[in-house]
């Protein structure tokens, strides 16, 4: 495997690529799991060459602890990728990535950065959008794959590129997990045993409430109490928001009393939760 981390190597990489040929990006702030193992593998069938990177993007944390306690281990995700048959990893320093101030650029997202994730934690999506651009400025892949597990981020994202001079795909793949049910993230590295096997309520109390809505025609107020309950009551786990969008533009569905299976629009449901100080985050469709 070929480790790059400066443009150089990477332009002469580009001198030997035959033309057709299809670059695939896949972007990762390393700690690498199965989830991440899904999007090389897919990048794998569909392009000529995929190229995985590892950087751990300051910009998009809005909390200083939260950056520091970010789980890494780069030889691990090394033998991890090895074992995948990935043959390029992509690996910048802060200063190619960030080359005069390490801050998030200002991008006009038509308000995607300010819903759900983005009302909780501001400017995270200012900093996915600025990484990511720098990515596919300096590699400038026909393809780039992320991971539906951060929904919202995927639709960022999709804007991003379809702002560039050059627009390149974005290929979602969808959530990959735990037969608990609990979606694969780096952050599950830092649960507990005990967290963990609390930590598939959510993914429980997700599919209670594909279960309810197809039974009773419930309205959000009583939907949300319900799952929060169930999460809850997992012992390790404080719901921090339980929201119902409109899966097309995530826009947040205002009324709290009427039922959700009277829209003739996808449901989508997001819960972020909290097991200690590691905050973890799902999403399903719910209707
Ligand atoms: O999903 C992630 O791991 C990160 O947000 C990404 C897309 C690699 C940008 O830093």
């Amino acid at each position: 495997m070929k480790i790059i981390d400066d443009l150089n190597s990477w332009n002469s990489f580009k001198k030997t690529v035959k033309k057709g040929s299809i670059i695939g990006l896949v972007p990762t702030m390393g700690a690498l799991h199965d989830g991440h193992a899904a999007l090389i593998k897919k990048a794998q069938k569909e392009c000529s060459h995929v190229v995985t990177s590892i950087f751990i993007n300051p910009t998009q944390f809005d909390n200083s602890i939260d950056f520091q306690n970010y789980p890494s281990n780069s030889e691990k995700d090394i033998q991890f990728l090895k074992g995948l048959g990935v043959t390029l990893l992509f690996k910048p320093s802060e200063k190619l990535m960030y080359p005069y101030e390490i801050k998030a650029s200002n991008y006009d997202l038509n308000g995607l950065d300010k819903k759900l994730e983005g009302a909780l934690r501001p400017g995270h999506f200012q900093g996915v959008a600025t990484v990511v651009d720098r990515l596919f400025e300096l590699l400038e892949p026909d393809r780039a794959y992320f991971g539906l597990k951060d929904f919202q981020q995927v639709e960022v994202v999709k804007k991003v590129a379809s702002m560039r001079k050059n627009p390149l795909k974005i290929v979602s793949c969808r959530v990959v997990r735990e037969d608990s049910g609990l979606a694969k993230s780096s952050r599950n590295f830092r649960l507990s045993a005990k967290q963990k096997k609390a930590a598939a309520s959510i993914f429980q109390a997700l599919k209670f409430a594909e279960k309810e809505i197809k039974i009773f025609p419930i309205p959000p107020i009583a939907l949300e109490r319900e799952m929060k309950s169930i999460i809850n009551s997992s012992g390790f786990l404080k719901v921090e928001q339980i929201e119902f969008v409109f899966a097309d533009n995530l826009d947040l569905i205002k009324s709290q009393d009427y039922p959700l299976d009277h829209y003739q629009r996808d449901v989508q449901c997001f819960v972020s939760a909290f097991a200690g100080d590691v905050r973890l985050i799902d999403n399903y469709r719910i209707s």
